[in-house]
């Protein structure tokens, strides 16, 4: 499988270094900053290097891409690939809202070829144990997500609405909210209620939130997101699970039955370690490219795929709206 990649920053080294361990064939590489684009080539050795998308898709001779640019060019160079029948993994958030989701999901449906959308923590081994244990936990009743960063955030594209459609909901709240939904076993949303704000640094998107989204099995789920905060309640996309049978939570990842008869608590300590030497390790992503390149060879459609980002981005529109009028927002 020839693989190429879009951007050259921080995640699509990770990415390509996953491919590199899945033995893909590294083909080809794009960004207009030749510095950066030499550089990375040099490292995976790439020799074929473009300005523009355009011409190493007019040039052929690859069979799938990794867009990991700034937001605005996830929409545009996701359905360039697909129209020209090339496969694609897509960064979150898929997109800089859903209308731009929607297009991708219509490409992608006309192209034949897959999209995936990279919501790498549907991968990580903590999650999906507690996904697995979570039967354990009767009815969910609500669940508390964590997409912050504290004493740090972003900058550069990341804190330009124009580049980046959001702030740290977009980029970190994604992550709270597509791990709880992958627990919960995709429910779809039905409403959501939102605070959002900017008070920790001068930025025209967001570096606060607060956001409710009530899921049609039932469920509620809290979400913080946040850059520059003064507090982090656990690390990038900690989840808590609240059932009627006890309790479950991700980074110290555990269970706590309750044990009504003896009024006592049972623990379930898969002993994973934590804190992580590395919260986001390259197993997670190599893990990631290990199922987009199986989807690609067994012609079936990937989870995370449009499907999934498409409703995290529907969500993260309505948060944006909820804040914005002070109402709750059905989710259609
Ligand atoms: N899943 C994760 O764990 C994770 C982690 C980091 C970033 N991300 C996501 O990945 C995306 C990229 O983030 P990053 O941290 O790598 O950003 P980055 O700024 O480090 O990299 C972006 C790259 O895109 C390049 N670029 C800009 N315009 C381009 C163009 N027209 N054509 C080709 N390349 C162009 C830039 O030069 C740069 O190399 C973002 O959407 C971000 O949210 C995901």
């Amino acid at each position: 499988m020839r693989i190429a990649f879009a951007g050259t920053g921080n995640i699509n080294k990770v990415h390509a270094q996953a491919a590199k361990n899945a033995g893909l064939e590294l083909t080809a590489v794009v960004n207009h900053k030749k510095d950066s684009m030499i550089g990375f080539g040099k490292q995976f050795n790439i020799a074929r290097q473009y300005e523009k998308l355009e011409d190493l898709l007019n040039d052929g001779g690859v069979d799938a891409l990794v867009v990991s640019t700034p937001n605005y060019l996830h929409s545009p160079q996701t359905i360039a690939a697909l129209n020209a029948g090339v496969h694609v993994m897509v960064e979150k958030p898929m997109a800089m809202n859903a209308q731009e989701a929607e297009l991708m999901c219509k490409a992608e449906k006309k192209s034949g070829a897959i999209l995936m959308v990279a919501h790498c923590w549907r991968f990580d081994p903590d999650v999906l144990w507690l996904k697995d244990q979570s039967k354990k936990l009767g009815k969910i009743i609500r669940t508390k997500g964590i997409g912050v960063h504290a004493h740090w955030g972003p900058s550069g594209w990341f804190t330009q609405r124009k580049l980046a459609g959001g702030g740290a909901m977009a980029d970190m709240g994604i992550h709270a909210l597509d791990t709880a939904r992958f627990i919960l076993g995709d429910p779809k949303p039905i409403s959501v209620y939102a605070k959002i704000g900017t008070y920790y640094q001068d930025f025209d998107v967001d570096d606060t939130g607060v956001i409710i989204v009530e899921w049609d099995n039932g469920a509620t789920s809290t979400i913080e997101s946040g850059w520059w905060q003064p507090h982090a309640d656990g690390p990038e996309a900690a989840t808590q699970l609240y059932g009627t049978e006890g309790f479950g939570e991700l980074f110290p990842t555990h269970l706590e039955l309750s044990n009504k008869k003896e009024r006592e608590i049972d623990f379930i300590e898969p002993g994973f370690e934590f804190p992580r030497r590395e919260h986001c390790p390259q197993s997670l992503y190599d893990d990631q490219m290990n199922y987009f390149a199986e989807c690609i060879n067994k012609k079936q459609t990937p989870i995370p795929g449009g499907t999934e980002g498409l409703i995290n981005m529907k969500v993260v529109d309505a948060a944006y709206e909820s804040s914005r009028t002070g109402k709750v927002v059905e989710v259609i």
